[in-house]
């Protein structure tokens, strides 16, 4: 039985959620989940990716449809429920609309995060596991990226959330020496649980390199763009470290696991392979693992747009005694098995029929 038993997942109902919500539960923790669906499918019985990450494990999940904003809602749940650590991956995502909307960011990341932790305060829960990312690196003076990298020359307003709450973490357990959090920085999370069940549906609009891929190998979009092809990189396409999605869940599995038996205050750690792909690469090997085709449409870089970024993962191996197993090819065939099985992601929520009797509904 771990140390820590009710885990508290905010945003379960997403991508990384809930992949991590089915790793959790397979370690024997208790899942308490909280979403507003703003990114996830949303049925009459919930979240349907929490249902099937029941399916998988068979565990009970505890579902709340719940907005951090909501600073009494979530209060009542921490009521309800003994918490002894969250793992925090809510937040809004999507670079270009930070861009358009900055207000919109700050105040769901931010204020989102300060609600909580004040929340987990006055329940004296101290311990958190924060989704950060590698944008808050910024352009890279050295590869692979280490934590010690400075951080906060970041180009978009998302990729700041990130860095301001990290240096509010800062703040928070230099002030008082009761927290104990584990900020990780992931690089490019991509794939599918191995069941083809659960797997990436955003419902706002996406621009993430795998979905994509794979909606133009479905014959849903017609062509993947490729932006930029003159960057200092072997084949001239951007290099990212994609990771697996289940890697990327037994990362947190392992931060629980160092946070239940170590008082760290804070520490940060890379949650990646340690390898570059470029963008035709990824494509190459997606193209031979699934036999479909993608065409091509090579356009300029876009603005702000990274060349070329891996991690240096040997802290968190060191650390927290995690390292990643997933290959690319089992990236690309359990995202293409998700995709197949599910061509139009989740089941979407229905109206229901109004049922009128006698004049009265
Ligand atoms: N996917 C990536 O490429 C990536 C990379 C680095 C970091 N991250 C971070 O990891 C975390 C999870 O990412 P994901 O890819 O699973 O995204 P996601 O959008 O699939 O999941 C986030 C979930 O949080 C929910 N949410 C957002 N605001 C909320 C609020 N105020 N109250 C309650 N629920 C709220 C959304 O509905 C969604 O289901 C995020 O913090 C993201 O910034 C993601």
């Amino acid at each position: 039985m771990p140390r820590f038993k009710n885990i508290l997942v905010t945003g379960g109902a997403g991508y990384i959620g809930s992949h991590c919500v089915v790793t959790l539960l397979e370690a024997g923790h208790e899942v308490i989940a909280i979403d507003n669906f703003t990114n996830s499918v949303e049925d009459e019985d919930g979240s349907p990716a929490l249902q099937r990450a029941e399916k998988i494990t068979g565990k009970k999940i505890t579902f709340y449809k719940a907005d951090l904003l909501d600073k009494p809602q979530i209060n009542a749940i921490f009521d309800k429920h003994p918490v002894d650590c969250v793992i925090h991956f809510a937040a809004l995502k999507a670079v270009g609309e930070s861009m358009q909307q900055p207000l919109l960011y700050y105040q769901n990341n931010l204020l989102g995060m300060l609600n909580l932790l004040e929340i987990m305060r006055s329940h004296n829960c101290y311990q958190m596991v924060f989704s950060s990312s590698c944008t808050v690196y910024g352009e890279p003076e050295h590869l692979p990226i280490t934590e010690t990298h400075p951080t906060g020359s970041i180009t978009n307003v998302y990729g700041r959330t990130k860095y301001f709450i990290e240096e509010m973490l800062k703040d928070l357990s230099a002030a008082d020496d009761k927290w104990n959090i584990i900020s990780l920085r992931y690089f490019n999370p991509v794939g599918a649980h191995p069941s083809g069940l659960i797997g990436e549906d955003p419902t706002k609009e996406f621009t993430n390199l795998m979905p994509f891929l794979a909606q133009v190998a479905l014959g849903k979009k017609p062509v993947l763009t490729v932006f930029g092809t003159d960057y200092n990189t072997p084949d001239g396409t951007g290099i990212r470290d994609y990771i697996h999605v289940m890697d990327l869940a037994s990362g947190h599995v392992a931060a629980l696991n160092l946070l239940s038996q170590t008082h760290i205050r804070l520490k940060v750690y890379n949650l990646g392979t340690g390898k570059g792909v470029s963008v035709k690469e990824l494509v190459n090997v997606f193209e031979r693992v699934t036999k479909a085709k993608v065409p091509l449409k090579y356009v300029d870089r876009r603005l702000g747009d990274i060349s070329a970024m891996w991690a240096d993962t040997s802290l968190a191996k060191e650390e927290l005694g995690w390292s990643t197993q997933l290959t690319i090819e089992e990236m690309c065939t359990d995202f293409w098995r998700w995709q197949t099985m599910n061509p139009d992601g989740y089941p979407k929520k229905t109206k229901k029929t109004e049922i009128v009797v006698n004049g009265k509904s």
